[in-house]
């Protein structure tokens, strides 16, 4: 079933018609597009097209949609797509009056309608996914506050920190990328609605009242702007890719984290895989399908900014492809986000190898150049003079805690003890921003 056939006197190419179809894929729009038709109805006995009974009727028909079928339902139906399922299966229902329903509209500021009330809401529910993560982040930072381990640049160990150091610099990323999609949902809230196909419409709809009714912030100003650009898709792609981008590094460090040779985590059964040949594998899938999903959406940011960059201005088909690439997104963003969470709640943290390895007297190597600092020596002479006690330690196979630092400086005999204890290199970070804890 098509909306424009009269002008044509073949059928059409039953391949080209699959390739055509978008149902599939768009009947997730079915509420929002049938909101958005009564929203228009509305608007057309607003301005004498329709007359009360004809608008009382559509307006009954499009509920009854709603009621009578699910998304599921219609995916396989022989529609083009859901505009086309919504209005044929309304003018079936109520007749004569349901032919009218389109005048003023085109599917062109349809669809961008639609879409933008999908969005606003998918943004919505991945905003409310990021919170729950920060939330279990926070959770583990409470709960294992005292738990050290080292902080690492370039893979190596570099100064200790603590675990709750360590969640809430993840906890910082996800908050920013929470930002990111709230503050987006301001460009997304405009109604596109009344800019028909590409110029506007003949009828004199009042837009600001559609706009109101279906809960948008304000309305388009250009409609060869509003039907034809999808840069909401794009940045909702955009800061998907960026949260998946953080959550991808939180899966790495896990899986390095949980090796054997590392020995700092234990990832919980329920989120890990077993081998089909070797018996004894335990396997971190949850971790590296999130970051397989995150390589995914950053590639669907590419791929959809190629298809809008060569365009031309207007609609054309290609758009249609935006849902695809959106939804597949949106529903990989929030799986990876509840089991980023589950997996985050449910992790056993050893605490021995980790604060065995954040006592690590090397870590210290910092701290002693600073305490030279402090005794008036300039930090790249001290720098250098630290540097040679690690050559001297390395070589004896000792600690820098093992071996006789004032041979190095005479400073070093002031050394309050304990002082390259894990636990008193942390808590000297004691600034804003550091690992320590404020006094
Ligand atoms: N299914 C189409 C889409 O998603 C609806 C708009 C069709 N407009 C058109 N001029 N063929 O983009």
């Amino acid at each position: 079933m098509k909306l424009w056939q009269g002008r044509f006197e073949e059928e059409t190419d039953p391949v080209f018609e699959k390739m055509n179809r978008s149902l599939g894929v768009d009947a997730v729009l079915l509420d929002v597009d049938i909101r958005a038709s009564r929203a228009h109805a509305k608007a057309l006995l607003g301005c004498g097209v329709l007359s009360h009974e004809e608008w009382q009727s559509i307006d009954r028909g499009l509920e009854e949609i709603l009621q009578e079928y699910t998304p599921d339902e219609v995916k396989a139906l022989p529609y083009e797509d859901v505009h086309t399922f919504v209005e044929a299966t309304l003018i079936q229902k109520i007749g004569a009056a349901g032919q009218k329903l389109h005048t003023g509209r085109s599917r062109n500021d349809q669809v961008a309608t639609d879409f933008r009330l999908f969005v606003k809401r998918a943004i919505g529910l991945v905003v409310a996914d990021v919170e729950a993560v920060q939330h279990a982040l926070v959770g583990s930072a409470a709960a294992n506050a005292g738990v050290l381990l080292p902080a690492y640049t370039h893979l190596r160990r570099a100064q200790p920190i603590r675990w709750s150091h360590y969640c809430l610099a993840f906890y910082e990323m996800f908050e920013r990328d929470r930002e990111r999609f709230e503050q987006s949902v301001d460009r997304v809230d405009v109604l596109p609605l009344g800019s028909g196909a590409v110029a506007g419409s003949n009828f004199p709809l009042d837009r600001e009242s559609i706009a109101r009714e279906l809960g948008f912030g304000r309305i388009s100003m250009n409609s060869l702007d509003a039907t034809c650009d999808r840069d909401f898709v794009v940045e909702f792609l955009s800061n998907s890719a960026l949260l998946m981008t953080h959550a991808s590094r939180l899966a790495e460090d896990w899986i390095i984290y949980s090796t054997d040779e590392f020995g700092f985590l234990e990832l919980s059964e329920k989120v890990t895989t077993g081998s089909s040949l070797m018996p004894q594998k335990k396997n971190p899938d949850g971790l590296e399908l999130i970051r397989g999903k995150a390589a995914i959406i950053a590639g669907s940011l590419t791929g959809f900014l190629s298809l809008m960059k060569g365009l031309p201005t207007g609609y054309n088909k290609d758009l249609q492809e935006d849902k695809a690439v959106l939804l597949s997104a949106f529903e990989n963003v929030r799986l990876s986000m509840s089991v980023l969470r589950f997996t985050i709640r449910t992790v056993q943290l050893k605490s021995a190898p980790m604060n065995k390895a954040a006592a690590d007297s090397f870590m210290g190597a910092t701290d002693l150049a600073d305490f030279l600092v402090t005794k008036g020596v300039p930090f790249r002479a001290s720098h250098d003079i630290v540097a040679r006690a690690v050559r001297s330690a390395l070589e004896k196979g000792a600690g820098l805690d093992e071996i006789d630092l004032t041979a190095f400086s005479p400073f070093f005999s002031e050394l309050p003890p304990g002082y390259l204890a894990a636990e008193s290199i942390v808590a000297r970070k004691r600034l804003i921003g550091g690992t320590g804890h404020r006094p």
